[in-house]
């Protein structure tokens, strides 16, 4: 039997991705976030959902660029730390020991040990309530060949890829393989 509960975001799980930002002065930050999805294919986009309290928001805003880093389960500590600390109390590329690399295209940095990185203009803000949609075109994005199968895809096989389940605040590691898109077809990899 199924129980009705009030209306809740038991979307789960969640990603969970770093997030760094730079204001226009002063030292990059990171903040850890688990309202985050593409939301766009063509151009590529992602939206991310964050508090105005944060210190990341001001800093956003004011350079309208971020990027999206994605993290793998060998740096679990540091992306739990980038979620409790605070850019306005501590340098969290310090404190985490992780390491920024200078983007491309836009002012934030990325973060070297994160395998995936993408690098994003501010596009679209609407203030939702708890939270602000932060929409973001991706200019350009970064894998780390050590994650790359021979074609140049991200395999899940080289990268632990980290998921997260909001309620009960977990971080879970991502399994086994169950199928392909398409396979419900006789679709073959
Ligand atoms: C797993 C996890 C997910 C989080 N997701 C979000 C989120 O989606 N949006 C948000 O505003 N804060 C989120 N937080 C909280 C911020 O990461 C946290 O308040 C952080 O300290 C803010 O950093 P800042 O003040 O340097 O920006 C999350 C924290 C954790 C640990």
């Amino acid at each position: 039997m199924k129980k009705e509960v009030k209306a809740t975001t038991d979307l789960i799980p969640t990603p969970v991705v770093l997030v760094t930002t730079q204001g226009a002065d002063g030292p990059p930050n990171i903040i850890t976030l688990a309202w985050a999805g593409v939301v766009n294919s063509e151009p590529p986009m992602v939206g991310i959902g964050i508090r105005p309290g944060r210190h990341s928001y001001g800093l956003l805003m004011e350079t309208r660029a971020f990027c999206v880093n994605i993290p793998h389960a060998g740096i679990i500590k540091a992306v739990d730390v980038c979620g409790v600390a605070s850019g306005r109390d501590v340098d969290k590329f310090a404190l985490t020991g992780l390491t920024p690399e200078a983007a491309s295209r836009v002012k934030p940095p990325l973060i070297k040990e994160c395998p995936i990185n993408l690098e994003c203009r501010l596009v679209h803000t609407l203030a939702l309530g708890s939270h602000t949609l932060f929409v973001g075109e991706i200019l350009t994005a970064h894998r780390d060949e050590a994650v790359l199968d021979e074609k140049g895809r991200i395999t899940m096989e080289k990268f632990a890829a980290l998921a997260y389940c909001p309620g009960v605040h977990d971080y879970r590691a991502i399994g086994e393989k169950l199928g392909r898109y398409g396979f419900s077809k006789g679709k073959m990899a």
